[in-house]
């Protein structure tokens, strides 16, 4: 087989390694995830999350070519997320990649993480956890919501590599909200798909949350004071008021994802208006959201509306593949020399060629 691509990604607690064809066709999508190493801690911890990936790496890759039915030689390209990330997690898998790329004679790639997100929605096969969810004739330009653990953005997408974020979250990302009101009710981590089971038995009208108005303009988004409101209100009726059998917690999960919702449809919406764009792709981990894929359906009518699948939704390698195999050479060649860029920018990482020579 021709024109394959190896995707790594490793930016934070999934080792993923994925084979995809030219035409965005996921062969395979392999996956380590190591949400139960982190659960007892409520989150990701940065040291214990790059010793997984260093364990699970090998097997991970050796999985996505058994998974594919091919071998390494198979193989044209190589993409793997250079950033934004944590250090430690982002270096295992660009390390790994420029060793094979060495080793077997591939070039290789450098991807940004959120820039694959906005370009999952393309991404299609068994592999992929689903087909025909991308609308019929969505193409670029569109408007892209990532939400995730890490980052709220909103983002014009005009091609594969020319994106301007337009929104972004000034403190929380919408999954970290999530994550650490869970902690608060003693849910479980991750928070996001807890809270989304319990919020379908709650009544969301019980408490009322004020919605962030930032007065910075754009299509900004804040997290931290609805966390902190939830926190007081926690703090003031006493944790045993929330606890697991009674309906206030039931009713407390439902008010704060509708609280959430709101801020990214209005803003979504608010967006769309003023770009005169009718696509909008939301993508990352808080796209798995059923609340959330309700409520876009009901508000955004008329939009020509995509939710990748909840594989393609959070972390995967397969979208890292086949943004690079979109791409091409366009997408900046890394070197042995090249490093990882924990901060690296959306509009550096993604204009052609800018990772070259970054
Ligand atoms: O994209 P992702 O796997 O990793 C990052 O790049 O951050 O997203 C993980 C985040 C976590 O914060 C998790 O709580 C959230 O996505 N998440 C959800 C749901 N499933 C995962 N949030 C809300 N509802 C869900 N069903
Ligand atoms: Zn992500």
């Amino acid at each position: 087989m021709n024109g394959l691509t190896l995707g790594i990604e490793t930016s934070c607690d999934e080792t993923a390694c994925a084979v995809v064809t030219r035409e965005s066709e996921a062969l395979s999508n392999a996956i380590a995830s190591q949400v139960e190493l982190h659960a007892s801690y409520g989150g990701v911890v940065p040291e214990l999350a790059s010793r997984a990936h260093l364990a699970n790496m090998i097997p991970i890759y050796e999985a996505a070519l058994r998974d594919a039915g091919v071998a390494i030689g198979d193989i044209s390209a190589i993409a793997v997320t250079r950033g934004p990330g944590l250090v430690g997690s982002l270096l295992v898998g660009l390390e790994t990649a420029k060793s094979l790329g060495y080793v077997h004679h591939l070039p290789v790639r450098g991807i940004h993480h959120v820039a694959a997100h906005v370009y999952s929605p393309f991404v299609h096969g068994r592999a992929a956890g689903g087909e025909g969810f991308l609308p019929a004739g969505f193409d670029f330009p569109y408007l892209a919501l990532a939400v995730s653990g890490g980052h709220t953005s909103l983002i014009v997408a005009e091609a594969p590599d020319r994106l301007r974020t337009i929104g972004r979250t000034v403190d929380d990302a919408a999954g970290e909200a999530y994550d650490k009101v869970a902690r608060l009710l003693g849910l479980g981590y991750p928070g996001g798909p807890l809270i989304d089971r319990l919020a379908a038995e709650g009544d969301s009208t019980r408490y009322a949350f004020t919605r962030a108005r930032l007065k910075t303009g754009g299509f900004n988004f804040s997290f931290s004071g609805l966390k902190t409101a939830i926190a007081r209100l926690v703090e003031r009726e006493g944790s045993i008021v929330f606890a697991p059998e009674r309906p206030e917690r039931a009713d407390l999960a439902a008010s704060f994802q509708a609280a959430v919702i709101d801020s990214l449809l209005t803003n979504c919406e608010r967006a769309l208006e003023s770009t005169g764009f009718s696509r909008l792709a939301v993508v990352g981990g808080v796209a798995c959201n059923r609340g959330l894929r309700c409520a876009a359906a009901e508000r955004l009518r008329g939009v020509s509306l995509v939710f990748p699948p909840p594989l393609l939704c959070t972390d995967n390698a397969a979208m890292v593949a086949a943004l690079g195999a979109a791409l091409g050479e366009r997408a900046g060649r890394v070197e042995l020399s090249t490093n990882v860029d924990t901060n690296l920018s959306l509009e550096q990482g993604t204009e052609s060629g800018a990772m070259q020579r970054a």
